[in-house]
């Protein structure tokens, strides 16, 4: 959506590296996916050799991830670490939050992009979330997968109509997720590489713009027992080369309201 440079990612790492030591309060960096172009085991490598920090770090697989019916085990093969053991989907359980990693399906095969995109989970994901949610009932939960729940709004783009809108079913699917769970207080999403947040029933659901791509942006989310916090920063201003932007969409960065927002957290007692 903005000119890219995954050329130099090595560079971009090291700002984030940097602007992490400088914070010093990250707990871990989730990717939410397409960390590859294909999931190749030799691409798989370069991506480990890349995405190195001092906290960990958890990716949650987009369709780029899944070309290929074994997707799952090349990425538990290749980047056993990144994951929970067997299991490209997991939960990082911290004292004051649950981070669930659930990676949405493409097509029929779960795990699998070949060609159509048509998010979805499936009933044993769906089943999943809310067991997890039961086992921490008290602790605000935030889901990451990779695709996008709302499209991006004529309001944010000054487009006649809404872009990049997903499928009814997957749309709907969250919105009940986040009205029977009220601790399910925010969802991350990739894939439309555009800053979009919007809150709904008490969620705010939150879509990011592509790293390697100019201005080069990541999100700071935090939770403590009262409110979430989901703040976008970027790393333009420390790159040691010239990076287009193209002022056109200058809609993917948003506005303040498409990229920071602070909510309470009145419905789970913690
Ligand atoms: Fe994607």
């Amino acid at each position: 959506m903005q000119p890219g440079y995954p050329e130099r990612l090595p560079e971009l790492l090291r700002l984030l590296r940097e602007w992490i030591a400088r914070d010093g309060a990250t707990d871990f960096v989730a990717h939410a996916g397409d960390i590859v172009d294909a999931c190749r085991p030799e691409l798989i490598r370069e991506a480990v050799s890349a995405f190195r920090f001092e906290v960990p770090f958890y990716p949650c697989l987009g369709n780029h991830d899944l070309t290929r019916a074994d997707a799952r085990d090349c990425w538990l093969e290749g980047a056993p670490q990144w994951f929970a053991p067997g299991s490209i989907q997991f939960e990082i359980v911290r004292g004051d939050c649950v981070v669930q990693v659930v990676p949405n399906h493409w097509g029929e095969t779960d795990f699998w992009w070949r060609d159509i995109q048509s998010p979805r989970f499936s009933e044993a994901q769906l089943a999943r979330i809310d067991r997890v949610i039961a086992r921490y009932p008290d602790r605000p939960h935030v889901l990451c997968t990779h695709s996008p729940v709302l499209g991006v709004s004529s309001a944010q783009t000054g487009l006649p109509e809404a872009v990049h809108v997903p499928p009814e079913g997957f749309r709907d699917t969250v919105l009940d997720l986040v009205r029977r769970h009220p601790q399910l207080c925010c969802v991350l999403s990739g894939h439309n590489h555009i800053n979009t947040l919007a809150e709904r029933e008490g969620s705010v659901l939150v879509s990011a713009s592509a790293f390697a791509s100019a201005p080069f942006e990541f999100k700071v989310i935090e939770v403590d027992g009262n409110a979430l916090s989901v703040n976008t920063y970027e790393l333009a201003a420390g790159v040691g080369f010239d990076a287009d932007y193209d002022l056109d969409r200058a809609f993917v960065q948003g506005r303040p309201r498409d990229r920071d927002c602070t909510i309470t957290l009145d419905a789970v007692s913690t």
